[in-house]
């Protein structure tokens, strides 16, 4: 029996007229197929493609010397520059020939770990010319998390850096690949682009110049003719397990939603400037960086550096500079602009903007204002662009202009996404006002369609706490606009700044220093990040000087994670509280942390009650 649909025929009709404005080497067989029972949901199969002659070739007619990418360096004294769609074509065949002279094939992993550069994204899209599947590794991780990404995804080729500028500082990125690779017999080959030209060591036979390599590679490379259902990508990302979750995406289904979506949320216009400020590490980089804008023959801005360097003013000094049109930002970097003072944004004019972004987090009320006033000007639309790494683009946001606007709510699903509301027992709440646990119900094209390698825990993570729904991990609020208001996590992850760090992960890398015993990690409110990491730690020997421990266990992080999983807050406690069964209970300490003391519960049943007020009295914020 050929499988079913899960989609209403008004959906159907609705994805196949979207679908018809993307080019097509064959059409598909079957729309759509599967459901989250059986987690095997297929979109477009039969179909044939290349996702880049969508974000280049068909583009050549019409806008060839439109501008595909504009650069901003880290250094504002240091020229920005910016690649023509008819350039920027030519620049990816030429980076296919060559990873495919360095032997890449269709199929083949390609890891990426670099700083924002041009050769990043053209790298990308090389990849899917020739059918290999790029993973990108954010340049804050630590050769040990890359040497774990390295080792599930089984890549072949990493492309480096020598080194990246971030701010005032040279991040030594080739010689952490190399730390990365010691005795790791799945790559093959590096391939450094040159930037920060601090010294590093070339392993003959192995390492390679991409300046020498690509100035001998044709400027032209065939599109590789590959399958809707052909992986596009995997992106590592935290769970709640220590170990990083390797989201798969698929081609087809990826782009047809991941283009549909820009267009519509950011009501696109040929002379948009577009400018996303998140590394392409993330998703947000991949979907709304690279292939939203692209695929809708948009002009994107690729910034290299950090919104506070060298002044608090970079971020509107190149809104000015490049006449952007529409801003796509973080509640944190806003948030840590704000604190400088709505004068600095005020003396810029910005008449250019038309739309502000938002996401990676809940933006609250505060800076959602200071945002629309001292940046818009009253004058833009704030998206707060609600979604996940998992499900590859935007899924809740007000449409720009069209839809009413809430301030720090995502407001309404898209068209052909189906968000319900379910309690803690699983049962869909049907009143309109609600609060509960954030699930989709039916499927969308762009939804990762498996964890690499782990198709198990793919089914465990997202398709069985609810069953025959996707369980998105967030908790959410609907008002009596039918709006959202996405409330944050309700499992074991932390947003720091927009980033997923997962408890487990940092658990574990407390867990390496040697000093200690055991740890528990959970979030704590921060006033800039949105959400800190509080570590409570137990430790096996008595230490009279416990900054020193403190640092010690920052190090400990740092070189396992990165700095991004750094703990805020570390607090020595003589004793975790327990239950009877030996299970740490988090959420006493997630209570402690965030001032709720009222709230604590009843905690004469735990193993170790005395611990709790221990705890409370040694609290470090
Ligand atoms: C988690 C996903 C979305 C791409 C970047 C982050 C939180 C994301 C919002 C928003 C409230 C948001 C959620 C989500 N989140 N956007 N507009 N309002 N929360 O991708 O690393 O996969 O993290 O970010 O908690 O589950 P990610």
């Amino acid at each position: 029996m050929p499988k079913q649909t899960a989609l209403t025929p008004e959906l159907q009709t609705y994805w196949s007229e979207v679908a018809n404005t993307f080019f097509w080497k064959k059409k598909w067989e079957s729309l759509q197929t599967g459901d989250f029972n059986d987690v095997d949901f297929k979109w477009f199969n039969g179909a044939r493609l290349n996702i880049t002659e969508n974000c280049l070739d068909r583009h050549l007619e019409k806008r060839r010397n439109k501008k595909a990418i504009i650069f901003e360096p880290n250094n504002p004294n240091e020229a920005a520059s910016f690649l023509t769609f008819g350039e920027l074509h030519l620049s990816v065949c030429r980076f296919a020939n060559l990873l495919k002279k360095k032997g890449i094939k269709k199929g083949d992993v390609v890891c990426f770990y670099m700083g924002m550069t041009p050769e990043l994204m053209i790298g990308l899209l090389a990849c899917a010319r020739i059918g290999a599947i790029h993973t990108v590794v954010f340049g804050g991780f630590s050769p040990q998390s890359l040497r774990g990404r390295l080792d599930d995804s089984k890549a072949k080729l990493i492309v480096t850096h020598d080194g990246a500028y971030r701010g005032d500082k040279v991040t030594p990125l080739k010689s952490m690949v190399d730390e990365a690779v010691i005795d790791l017999t799945t790559l093959e080959t590096i391939i450094v682009v040159k930037r920060t030209n601090n010294p590093i060591e070339m392993k003959a036979g192995r390492d390679f110049d991409y300046a020498e390599l690509i100035k001998d590679c044709d400027l032209y490379c065939p599109a590789q003719e590959m399958e809707a259902e052909d992986p596009l990508f995997i992106l590592y990302t935290s769970g709640s397990t220590g170990k990083p979750k390797g989201l798969l995406h698929t081609i087809a289904g990826y782009m047809v939603h991941v283009g549909k979506s820009f267009k519509d949320v950011f009501q696109i216009k040929e002379n948009d400037i577009f400018w996303c400020t998140a590394d392409i590490g993330w998703i947000t980089g991949h979907s709304y960086l690279t292939y939203g804008p692209l695929l809708n023959g948009t002009t994107t801005v690729m910034f290299e550096g950090i919104p506070n360097y060298p002044t608090p003013a970079r971020f509107w000094e190149v809104i000015e500079k490049h006449k952007i049109s529409i801003l796509y930002t973080a509640p944190t970097a806003i948030r840590s602009l704000e604190k400088f003072g709505p004068e600095i944004p005020e003396s810029f004019p910005m008449k250019s903007l038309r739309v502000l972004g938002s996401v990676g987090e809940p933006i609250n009320e505060e800076a959602w204002q200071w945002y629309h006033k001292h940046v818009g000007k009253n004058q833009c639309p704030i998206v707060d662009t609600w979604w996940q790494t998992e499900t590859g683009g935007i899924m809740i946001s007000p449409l720009a202009g069209i839809t009413k606007l809430k301030p720090a709510h995502a407001t309404l699903p898209l068209k052909g996404v189906e968000p319900i509301l379910v309690d803690d027992k699983g049962n869909i709440i049907n009143e309109l006002v609600a609060t509960g646990n954030l699930c989709i119900k039916t499927p969308w094209p762009s939804l990762a369609r498996t964890i690499y390698g782990d198709h198990e825990r793919f089914i465990q993570t997202y398709f069985s706490t609810y069953k025959g729904l996707y369980f998105t991990g967030d908790g959410a609020k609907r008002d009596e606009d039918g709006y959202f208001r996405i409330t944050g996590r309700v499992d074991d992850v932390i947003n720091v700044s927009g980033h997923r760090i997962g408890t487990a992960e940092v658990e574990e890398a407390i867990n390496e220093n040697p000093h200690v015993t055991e740890s528990a990690v959970v979030g704590m409110p921060h006033p800039i990040k949105g959400q800190g990491i509080y570590a409570f730690v137990t430790c096996n020997d008595h230490l009279d000087n416990t900054e020193e421990l403190e640092k010690a266990i920052r190090d400990t992080v740092t070189k396992i994670i990165g700095p991004i999983a750094k703990p805020d807050a570390i607090q020595i406690v003589e004793g975790l509280p327990k239950t009877r069964s030996g299970k740490i209970m988090r959420r006493i300490l997630r209570k402690i942390v965030e001032n709720d003391l009222d709230n604590i519960g009843d905690t004469s049943t735990l193993l170790n009650p005395d611990c709790v007020d221990k705890i409370i009295k040694g609290k470090k914020n």
